[in-house]
């Protein structure tokens, strides 16, 4: 495909990895995710994480009520792992299609993870119903200790937790969230791409860590994993350029309230559900790419899922969008990632 290609069409894509919240945020940001994909992991870190059946059916009926009608949206519902986690409801939960993943996070690794998990050792009979079911284990991977430095955090997760892992349970299906380095690249792309992928980020393709430093501080570009080295961003924009069956989209879209970003324990997360698909469109372009792009979006992550490529498709026009400023919620406002930037690519026609 040439730099002057003026429309794309693509089978509908898929969002790997979100966060949509509950109640009031919940009602305000679903569209935008239904809007541009046609199904999307939700991740459980809820206030109340969604910790067994029960939560999970509950949590996703009130996705599909707060879905506007016209989107035809399927949320694809993940359990989030405690040291109590029984093996016996991720079996029922995942024979039931009621989850799709479990969800690792490390004890106070991000947002609402104070009951995540202390020891892997902890979940080992987990671990091992979750390789014997097929069940996939989506991991925020960043090794959590006060003297690892923030920016190492991932590199040595790899090494003390990930790599470990993988040896001790070679057939588990693994998903290492939002990866942010050179060296996630170069040991996802060493492994089958069945058993070990990666998604990633439009934020950590477009940014490195000099932005959240520009001009003053900026708390809306905080986020975990952190934005790394340019030398990290350009290794991320590499791979997905080659088209590598082992990354795919998981915006990893995070909306929390303008008074929780600009506080003085400031929350980590983008929301960049407005703009993510257009976002990765753009880069995929800036790196004469757009050959990859469908494979990216939409074949990649089923594949790994071992779920259908979805048979409707989307069309992407050379034409400006503009990406809503804010979103109010009752007195409350949550301003998105490029708030009010015009980007060069539009869902075509409703932009
Ligand atoms: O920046 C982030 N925000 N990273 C995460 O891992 C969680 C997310 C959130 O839930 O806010
Ligand atoms: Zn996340």
């Amino acid at each position: 495909m040439s730099k002057f290609v003026k429309k794309i069409k693509i089978k509908k894509p898929d969002d790997w990895h979100v966060h949509l919240r509950d109640n009031n945020i919940l009602n305000k940001v679903i569209k935008y995710t239904g809007k541009f994909y046609k199904r999307a992991i939700i991740m459980p870190n809820l206030d109340n994480p969604i910790t067994n059946c029960l939560k999970g059916i509950s949590y996703r009926n009130r996705i599909l009520n707060a879905m506007h009608v016209n989107y035809e949206f399927q949320p694809l519902m993940t359990c989030y792992l405690t040291r109590s986690t029984i093996p016996q409801e991720l079996e029922l939960g995942f024979s039931k299609k009621i989850f799709i993943a479990a969800k690792f996070y490390p004890d106070c690794a991000t947002t609402n993870s104070k009951t995540g998990i202390k020891k892997i050792s902890d979940i080992t009979s987990v671990l091992e119903c979750m390789e014997r079911i097929g069940m996939p284990l989506l991991i925020h991977g960043e090794e959590i200790c006060q003297n690892i430095d923030i920016y190492d955090r991932e590199a040595k997760f790899i090494e003390k937790t990930l790599d470990p892992l993988r040896n001790k349970f070679p057939k588990l299906k693994i998903v290492l969230e939002h990866i942010t380095t050179k060296e996630s690249i170069e040991y996802i792309k060493k492994n089958d791409f069945n058993y070990l992928s990666a998604t990633i980020t439009p934020h950590h393709l477009i940014l490195n860590r000099n932005d959240m430093f520009s001009g003053g501080i900026q708390p809306y570009l905080y986020c975990l994993p952190i934005l790394k080295k340019y030398t990290h961003q350009i290794a991320l924009r590499k791979a997905i350029s080659q088209g590598d069956k082992h990354f795919f989209l998981g915006s990893d879209t995070a909306p929390h309230f303008h008074k929780n970003k600009i506080n003085i324990f400031g929350c980590a997360g983008i929301f960049n559900a407005p703009s993510s698909l257009l976002s990765y469109v753009e880069v995929f372009e800036e790196m004469n790419a757009l050959k990859h792009l469908e494979s990216f979006c939409s074949e990649n992550g089923p594949k790994f899922y071992n779920m259908p490529i979805n048979k409707e498709t989307i069309t992407i026009v050379k034409k400006p969008c503009r990406i809503v400023k804010r979103i109010n919620v009752g007195k409350d406002v949550i301003i998105p990632f490029l708030s009010g930037k015009t980007l060069r690519w539009s869902l075509d026609d409703k932009c």
